[in-house]
């Protein structure tokens, strides 16, 4: 899809974007026919509101949008993203933009442009015998003054959006533990990040105990995804991202029903987002340092299950008693955080994992719970996830939470109960070793049955353009 910005006439394409700015006062002669679209009511205008209607026009037949606001704002990006939808089902080849009528917020609008219509425009249906291909080849766009480097970065949030919705969508049957680590190694070497997948052996070396326990059952190996991005040489602080990897979560012994487990390969939203976040990390060159952790392994059943009961070691030391086997993504966080911190030498710690139930059950489902040790790294997390119009909700940790994280036979117990995505979270806090962290559950925004204007159904790259805009913070401080 070619995006151009010149002056275009409506006899050069197939359907106009109209954004209104207040009363609409004709339009290359088009007068007669909005006159006949008020009269339909079909030209409000109000805030994000889209009318398409089919008009003639120049001798021609058009598909006409409009797409009301006057300025920058979520409603405004979500209305061009639904006209956008509305005329790639009509089939159009060329779509002209006209933004004459919007005088403030260019520059943010660029961004939004350029991240909007990737994001619109992909759908999962590669496996589809009768995908149907986009018919739209150019959007053109007027009255617009667009600020290229907010259009590029806006771009490159786009592309790691739907890299990240495209691993997540990919079935486990497909994507497994050594895919993911292929497909992360390739898109984060192409782009000059350094990228270590570590295997088997060196994982038992490592005594990654509590990964390995989860990883056990299952004929496909774990691996270790190590990503480094070095874009501040000279800075002490890095950032480090963990992201939760199960490329399937049946539950374990502790299975679940059906129902449960028919979106499970969405159990890996938190690598999806963590490696498509270092790509455009690096694409843009952000200047910060960023190392990622992805624990990738599958959550199965077979004789070598790990059991309810069972009392696991863990990399950083602590006893872990199994109260359930489907409480697995902990498990494998811990070790991924120890191995961050220890062999990585982070400053500061995100992770970022479809970890609860309970966390939908608090927030629903488009929204990410999320918890901290550190006031100052939170509100640095909150307002990138704000800035990319990913919601976001944090959680508190008291004190007799933290009572619910200990167990009798061992320090800690995976199954806390309780509030469970606070407990999800206190299970993982003594091992960041009081490291500024923020802990982000996304089980609810990861994957959507529903679709937004931005976003088909399925996996939704959550996280991964607030990621990008957090690294882009960090290099400033
Ligand atoms: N991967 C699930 C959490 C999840 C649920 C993600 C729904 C996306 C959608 C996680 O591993 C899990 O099974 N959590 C359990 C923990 C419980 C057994 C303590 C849960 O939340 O039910
Ligand atoms: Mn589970
Ligand atoms: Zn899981």
């Amino acid at each position: 899809m070619k995006q151009e910005f010149r002056d275009w006439k409506s006899s050069e394409v197939d359907a106009l974007v109209i954004v209104q700015n207040g009363e609409l006062n004709g339009y290359e002669g088009m007068q007669g026919n909005f006159a006949l679209l008020k009269e339909r009511g079909l030209l409000e205008g109000k805030e994000g509101e889209v009318a398409v209607a089919t008009v003639a026009c120049c001798s021609k037949i058009l598909e006409v949008a409009f797409v009301g606001g006057e300025e920058y704002s979520e409603k405004l990006v979500n209305g061009l993203a639904k006209a956008f939808r509305e005329l790639k089902k009509r089939k159009v080849k060329s779509i002209g933009f006209d933004f004459s009528a919007v005088k403030d917020g260019q520059k943010k609008l660029s961004r939004s442009l350029g991240e909007l219509f990737q994001m619109a425009d992909y759908c999962f249906d590669d496996y589809k015998s009768d995908a149907k291909k986009s018919t739209v080849e150019t959007l053109l766009f007027k009255g617009l003054e667009v600020h290229e480097g907010a259009y590029r970065f806006g771009e490159v949030m786009g592309e790691s959006n739907v890299l990240s919705r495209k691993l997540t969508n990919m079935p486990s049957n497909i994507m497994t533990p050594e895919k993911l680590a292929e497909l992360a190694k390739e898109e984060c070497e192409k782009v000059g990040i350094e990228v270590e997948v570590k295997q088997l052996a060196e994982i038992e070396a490592l005594g990654m105990e509590a990964f390995l326990a989860v990883a056990r059952a299952s004929d496909n190996e774990p691996k270790l995804i190590v990503m480094r991005w070095k874009g501040a040489p000279d800075s002490d602080r890095t950032l480090g991202l963990v992201g939760k990897g199960l490329t399937y979560d049946s539950g374990g012994l502790s299975i679940k029903p059906t129902d449960g487990m028919i979106t499970m390969k969405c159990d890996m939203g938190g690598a999806s987002a963590v490696i498509s976040a270092m790509v455009g990390i690096a694409k843009l060159g952000i200047q910060a340092n960023v190392t990622a952790v992805v624990a990738t392994c599958e959550n199965m059943i077979s004789g070598r299950s790990y059991k309810p009961g069972d009392i696991l070691s863990s990399m950083g030391g602590k006893s872990i008693f199994i109260g359930n086997t489907d409480a697995e993504g902990r498990l494998t966080l811990v070790d991924a955080v120890t191995y961050i911190i220890e062999k990585e030498k982070v400053t500061h710690v995100l992770d970022i994992a479809t970890l609860t139930g309970a966390a939908v059950r608090a927030l629903g489902s488009t929204v990410a719970a999320v918890v901290s040790n550190n006031d100052d790294f939170y509100e640095m997390v909150e307002k990138s996830f704000g800035k990319a119009h990913e919601k976001m909700w944090r959680m508190p940790l008291f004190d007799e939470y933290r009572e619910l994280v200990k167990h009798t036979e061992a320090d800690l117990t995976n199954s806390a109960g309780g509030p469970g995505m606070m407990t999800a979270a206190l299970f993982i806090e003594p091992f960041v070793q009081e490291l500024p962290w923020v802990h982000v559950d996304i089980a609810g925004p990861a994957y959507s049955s529903k679709e937004t204007p931005l976003c088909d159904k399925g996996g939704t790259g959550s996280g991964a353009r607030p990621l990008i805009l957090l690294a882009k913070k960090f290099a400033k401080h």
